[in-house]
């Protein structure tokens, strides 16, 4: 739960995943994924946030976990015409709920001063492989 009437659940099937790609393209927050990998990456991931206001998708988030001590977050995103209403808090603590005892990871670019605000630490080193060509796998044709 967010302020006002902003609402934050777990509700996948209510995703019109066109209409998410075309937001996050509008706001600049498109990695490459047509809407049928956005939509996959969500419903093949074991936990996943999403924030609605006034019945439309204003933000999502999703978490990776092996169940036990580890997990990953990733893809959150706030639509840019909502930010700083307590969504993306909203929705990474709705991740974070599901995870009790568990070490969550995550890599940014540029979203520090929110990640701090929600407890995150900086952990030294972060490193990363693309495994071939980026998005150039059978789940993205
Ligand atoms: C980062 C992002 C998800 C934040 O979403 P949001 O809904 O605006 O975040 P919230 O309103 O829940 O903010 C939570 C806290 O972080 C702070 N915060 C949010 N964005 C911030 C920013 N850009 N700079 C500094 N503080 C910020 C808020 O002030 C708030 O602090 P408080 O609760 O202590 O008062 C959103 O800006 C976004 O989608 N950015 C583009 C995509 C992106 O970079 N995602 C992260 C990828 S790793």
């Amino acid at each position: 739960m967010a302020s006002d009437d902003l609402r934050v659940d777990s509700s996948i099937d209510r995703v019109d995943w066109d209409r998410a790609k075309a937001d996050l393209v509008a706001d600049d927050f498109d990695n490459g994924r047509s809407a049928a990998a956005l939509r996959r990456s969500f419903e093949q991931s074991q936990h996943v946030a999403f924030a609605w206001s006034d019945g439309e998708l204003v933000g999502m988030a999703r978490l990776l976990s092996d169940g036990v001590c580890n997990a990953y977050l990733i893809d959150v995103w706030t639509r840019s015409d909502v930010r700083r209403r307590g969504a993306g808090r909203a929705m990474v603590e709705h991740l974070a709920a599901q995870v009790p005892g568990q070490h969550i990871g995550l890599q940014t670019d540029d979203a520090q001063e929110f990640y701090a605000r929600l407890g995150f630490r900086p952990q030294p080193e972060f490193l990363s492989r693309v495994v071939g060509k980026w998005l150039d796998n059978d789940a993205n044709r």
